[in-house]
């Protein structure tokens, strides 16, 4: 099985074909003729599929194409290098690799693999870089086919403290919903192989670091479900978020604990149209040598996306980005504030009104504990994740980890000339009635990273000059990193970063000042699937406000996981916005002809080449993880990737969990609140006592009560869908910290 790494994927397949013959004999003239033979006869359906067999043997049918590979493998080389970190993958603390993820050198795998495409020999295994922001998915991978497996699993405790197992989806709703007599049984092998060694491994197709959250993001969540399209369905295991591009086999066996076996078939979607397609070369011909065709818009019409297992809402952004629900009877007191993203669509300030809106409503129904729940939260707007942090607790320190990014040639030279320029105008925000020059100016220059008076020093300061902010602050093993920054929260221009939205406390809303819960009464649950935006959030929630994290799930093992397992660099970088900035700086920032070709001379002439963005995947967002997050005070500078964080409470899943968001929160609110501790590791100190008042309902309530009642009782087993299509066509990605799944 091919392991993923960014544009080595896609030699790894092709490689395939040199080392194994084909097996073609069945499909007679050729595996990709009969794939076109296939999607012929499905007309009516808009995704159409094939056997995972037939997709395979066509891919890897491809003819391999050594310049084409040379020139993928070198164009890949300017835009490696803003990724912030790999000086630290290649040599990383003993702890991270002991515990997280071995080290990987990014740099050194590359080189191999430049040798081998110029040798002619190809490599077919690969390390991942395991950081969330650093993607690049070439199109052999992701523009043909996407497989899948027909079978989601979970994998739950049967009691909430016996080491879980996995079990079919489908089995635990037909034992929740179905007849009474009919008791699941826990898959005890896959494929021949113990079944948690082989979900073990195969976790490690994922986006995050963290083993734990990898796991969990095999199986069926329904957090995950609730969003859609751009969430990791229904889990890496039946083909979504990163285990669409992972050739599954042709077949998945089982073999259960009661002795029973089954057999599924693994499918694939085709993407493109195989029309007038006969082989291989035809694949390479129409998919594989850009330039790319353009996806199809998937439709961002306002319609609900279904929050299956999810109660009725007290409030809820339309894509279920956030929503606000309240608990029943006993669990009266309690207000949850789901959180499964912090927005990579235009909802910005959907968003920031649901938060608002029900946090509100949570204090004048008297709610009295808030449970905050970011599963398969991967991240979104940077400054939704403070805004939310403000909401909660407006007078506490305002900046989480400080920032830093690779001082090097490039980086240097963009910030010279936006900061040069930026100083030829007013920094100001401009409406819509103004000046839409200066407008621009303040959106494409003033208000970007590379301008110095964006953002400020550890102590708080204004940087004096950009060579005051770009240093360089430190050499580590052997690569520099800017000086240390945080963001300006006061900022005139901080909604040309947000989405449009101010922060609450700053600016106009000023007047935000009171702290709607105490700091006690507040816990967040992650299932590890929190990344990017949300561990920003994580590290203010933590360390500033010292609130309580409980995790989730994990692997079949004893002790304590950590709650937050995705990508903690502080900002990723599209390689389009790169490129974007590079050409500007060179042909749009430049005082004469002179100095534009004097600049192209540079590295910066390296981003003049197309040749990444013809060869990536359509809709596949390519990132580097541009900035690190340091912690404060933390002298020795260590990103906070690489620093490991327990929770402070494990909980496992139980069946229950997998069918009703509210078991989960009711287990929560036991830990944390009610006396009735479910953490199998870890403990809330002081949280032990009953702190949930038994009170007497109000009549509000017990309309609430008795309506979630009704909801519960209506749960059908068809309400939960066993197919989500992961399409990140749909998410709008810029430069301010998205996390494609
Ligand atoms: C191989 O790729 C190069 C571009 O690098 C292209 O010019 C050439 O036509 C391709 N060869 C074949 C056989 O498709
Ligand atoms: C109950 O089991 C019987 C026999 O297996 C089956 O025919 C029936 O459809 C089941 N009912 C439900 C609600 O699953
Ligand atoms: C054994 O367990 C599997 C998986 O839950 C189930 O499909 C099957 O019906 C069970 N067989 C028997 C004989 O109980
Ligand atoms: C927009 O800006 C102009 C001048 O910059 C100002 O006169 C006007 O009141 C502003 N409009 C709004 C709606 O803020
Ligand atoms: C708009 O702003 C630009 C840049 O500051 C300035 O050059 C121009 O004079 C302004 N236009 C008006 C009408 O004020
Ligand atoms: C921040 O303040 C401390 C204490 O005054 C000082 O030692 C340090 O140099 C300052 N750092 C910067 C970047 O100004
Ligand atoms: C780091 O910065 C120093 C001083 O500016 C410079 O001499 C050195 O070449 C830089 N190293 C790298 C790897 O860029
Ligand atoms: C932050 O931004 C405001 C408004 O743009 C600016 O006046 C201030 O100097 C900046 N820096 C600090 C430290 O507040
Ligand atoms: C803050 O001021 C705005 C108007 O500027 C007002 O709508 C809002 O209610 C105020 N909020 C508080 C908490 O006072
Ligand atoms: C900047 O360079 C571009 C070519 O890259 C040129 O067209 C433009 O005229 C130059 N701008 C100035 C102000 O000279």
């Amino acid at each position: 099985m091919p392991r993923l790494f960014d544009a080595l994927a896609g030699l790894s397949f092709a490689s395939v074909v040199l080392a194994s013959p084909l097996q073609q004999r069945q499909y007679g003239a050729s595996p990709c003729a009969a794939v076109a033979a296939s999607v012929a006869t499905q007309s009516s359906v808009a995704t159409p599929t094939v056997p995972a067999q037939l997709a395979y043997d066509c891919i890897t049918s491809v003819p391999f194409n050594q310049s084409a590979a040379l020139a993928l493998v070198d164009g890949v080389v300017p835009y490696f290098k803003w990724q912030s970190n790999t000086v630290w993958l290649k040599d990383p603390p003993a702890e991270y690799a002991e515990k997280v993820q071995p080290a990987v050198d990014i740099w050194g795998e590359l080189e191999t693999i430049r040798g081998k495409v110029v040798g002619g020999e190809y490599d077919s295994e690969y390390e991942s870089t395991h950081d969330g922001h650093f993607v690049y998915v070439p199109d052999s991978v992701g523009n043909v086919f996407n497989f899948a497996r027909p079978v989601p699993i979970v994998s739950v405790s049967s009691d909430g403290k016996e080491l879980p197992k996995a079990y079919v989806y489908a089995d635990v709703l037909a034992e929740s919903f179905g007849n009474a007599t009919f008791t699941s049984s826990a898959i005890s092998k896959i494929n021949g192989e113990n079944a948690k060694d082989y979900l073990e491994k195969w976790a490690q197709i994922g986006s995050l670091q963290d083993r734990d959250a990898l796991y969990n993001n095999v199986f069926y969540e329904l957090a995950t479900v609730s969003l859609g399209p751009v969430g990791s369905g229904i889990g890496t295991f039946a083909g979504s978020g990163r285990g669409r591009w992972v050739y599954p086999g042709a077949t998945t066996e089982f073999v259960f604990e009661n002795g029973t076996t089954a057999k599924y078939d693994n499918f694939a979607r085709v993407l493109g149209s195989f029309a007038g397609i006969t082989d291989g070369e035809g694949v390479y011909k129409k998919f594989l040598t850009g330039p790319q065709p353009t996806p199809t818009p998937s439709a961002t019409s306002p319609t609900p996306i279904p929050a299956p297992g999810y109660p009725p809402p007290v409030v809820r952004e339309i894509h279920n980005l956030i929503g606000g629900y309240y608990l029943e009877d006993d669990y009266s007191d309690v207000a949850v504030l789901s959180v499964p993203s912090f927005v990579g669509i235009s909802a910005q300030a959907e968003f920031q009104a649901t938060a608002v809106t029900f946090l509100a409503a949570a204090k004048a129904a008297g709610k009295k504990k808030l449970i905050v729940d970011v599963q398969a939260n991967g991240g979104g707007t940077i400054l939704l994740g403070y805004d939310l942090y403000k909401l909660l607790f407006p007078d506490n320190i305002d900046h989480a980890a400080a920032d830093r990014f690779r001082a090097f040639e490039s980086t240097d030279l963009i910030g010279q000339k936006f900061s040069e320029a930026a100083g030829t105008f007013p920094r100001t925000l401009v409406n819509e009635t103004g000046n839409q020059t200066l407008a621009e100016l303040n959106d494409d220059i003033a208000s970007s990273v590379f301008n110095y008076r964006t953002d400020v020093d550890v102590n708080g300061s204004n940087f004096d000059s950009w060579a005051d902010k770009f240093g360089p602050g430190i050499n580590q093993k052997g690569d520099n990193f800017t000086n240390l920054f945080r963001w300006n929260l006061s900022d005139v221009l901080i909604p040309l970063n947000s989405g449009g939205i101010f922060i609450h406390g700053y600016g106009p809303l000023a007047n935000y000042t009171q702290q709607p819960f105490a700091a006690e009464d507040i816990v967040v649950v992650t299932d590890g699937y929190c990344a990017s935006t949300c561990t920003i959030f994580s590290e203010l929630m933590r360390q500033r406000a010292g609130v309580k994290y409980i995790s989730l799930g994990g692997r079949p093992r004893e002790g304590i996981t950590q709650a937050v397992g995705g990508v903690k660099g502080t900002n990723d970088f599209p390689w389009t916005y790169i490129q974007a900035i590079a050409q500007f700086t060179v042909e749009s920032l430049n005082s004469s002809v002179a100095e534009s070709i004097q600049l192209k001379s540079t590295e910066l002439g390296e981003y003049f080449d197309d040749t990444v963005f013809k060869r990536a995947s359509v809709g596949q967002a390519l990132n580097v993880n541009f900035r690190d997050g340091i912690r404060d005070g933390d002298t020795a500078e260590t990103p906070l990737q690489f620093v490991y964080e327990p929770a402070d409470c494990r909980i496992l899943y139980t069946k229950a969990m997998t069918v009703d968001v509210t078991a989960i929160w009711k287990a929560v609110s036991d830990s944390a609140w009610g006396g009735k501790s479910h953490c199998v590791a870890g403990e809330l100190g002081g949280y032990k006592t009953i702190k949930m008042a038994k009170r007497e309902m109000t009549v509000m309530d017990r309309v609430f009560s008795k309506r979630m009642h009704a909801w519960r009782r209506d749960l059908r087993a068809e309400n939960y869908p066993l197919d989500v299509f992961t399409d990140e066509t749909a998410m709008e990605v810029a430069g301010d910290g998205l996390m494609p799944v």
